[in-house]
């Protein structure tokens, strides 16, 4: 049978909160199977979509439709790529972070500790540094900081011992050589759980994830026309806390400034005062939604 390439997450929710106008310009930065891409078309007449994707595998989806325009770039540079286009703002623009499930289901890409092959993750295959070479060049102080912060892995410390030693005998290379040099680390009841965090952790620090979520996020703020919607759907706590804090606060550190009137200094406003997350139904339909957290916020 052949394989879906991604079910989209939170369809509804977030189609509906981008509050599509017909005749509006939309921005899909995550455009991976074009689930959502194909929503927010059809609810378009005159309409224009951008969809980014800096995955080759995703350009393959790309639709044959004049209203869309694919760019094969990273969403980072989302303000000079409209630009390009003559786009200066547009009425709303989507973003499902994270890798696609075919991604994850595809040996070769290295994101799934399921499969042997290189230990690459690599989201943009012409991008320099795989996970491969994080693991082996990478100082101790920055793999405890990488698996903590972005795995919330408990035994950090003797997991990149483990990473050390091993490094020091011959280079890691591939998913199995990972997997067996720090085999004494892991846990045997929770085996699943653990590598699923180490991997997650590798992958964010491999594609710079968070960096590129906040210059993402203050540019989006720019290219928002006012009363146009941004609507972000996470699956990591870092990520929905820098979402989260950038809506309410204009900042990644939540600190609300205030005006001589007491006026908060953010130019987006919460549209749902509490973050929506997938129903139990959707989970058990698909549970790669389990962690996906939605928040929607309009341009003031
Ligand atoms: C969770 S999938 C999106 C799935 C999509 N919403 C759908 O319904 O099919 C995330 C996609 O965003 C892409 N992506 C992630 N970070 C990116 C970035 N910084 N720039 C461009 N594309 C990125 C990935 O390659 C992947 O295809």
């Amino acid at each position: 049978m052949e394989q879906v390439y991604h079910i989209p997450v939170l369809l509804n929710e977030s189609i509906e909160g981008l509050n599509i106008q017909g005749d509006g310009d939309y921005v899909d930065v995550t455009f991976g199977g074009g689930g959502h891409s194909r929503e927010i078309l059809k609810n378009l007449k005159s309409g224009r979509l951008f969809g980014f994707d800096q995955d080759e595998d995703a350009a393959a989806n790309a639709f044959d439709d004049e209203r869309f325009i694919f760019i094969r770039h990273n969403f980072k540079y989302i303000r000079n790529f409209l630009r390009y286009k003559g786009v200066d703002q547009v009425d709303g623009i989507l973003a499902d972070l994270g890798v696609s499930s075919h991604d994850f289901d595809v040996a070769e890409r290295g994101f799934s500790f399921r499969f042997s092959g290189d230990l690459d993750m690599r989201m943009n295959r012409n991008s320099s540094k795989t996970a491969a070479d994080i693991v082996n060049s990478s100082s101790e102080e920055d793999l405890i900081r990488i698996f903590k912060d972005y795995g919330e892995v408990e035994n950090a410390r003797r997991l990149v011992r483990q990473i050390l030693s091993a490094r020091q005998v011959k280079p890691i290379r591939t998913i199995d050589q990972f997997k067996e040099a720090i085999a004494p680390c892991v846990p045997k009841k929770t085996e699943t759980k653990y590598l699923a965090k180490v991997f997650q952790a590798l992958r964010i620090e491999t594609n710079g994830e968070l960096d590129v979520l906040k210059d993402f996020l203050e540019q989006s703020m720019e290219l928002l026309k006012p009363g146009g919607r941004l609507v972000v759907i996470t699956y990591h706590s870092l990520e929905d806390r820098l979402v989260k804090n950038f809506i309410k606060a204009g900042n990644f550190e939540g600190k609300q400034e205030k005006d001589f009137y007491g006026n908060v200094a953010s130019a987006l406003q919460a549209v749902n005062r509490k973050v929506i997350v997938p129903t139990e139904e959707e989970i058990e339909r698909n549970p790669r939604a389990r962690s996906a957290k939605l928040r929607i916020a309009e341009k003031v």
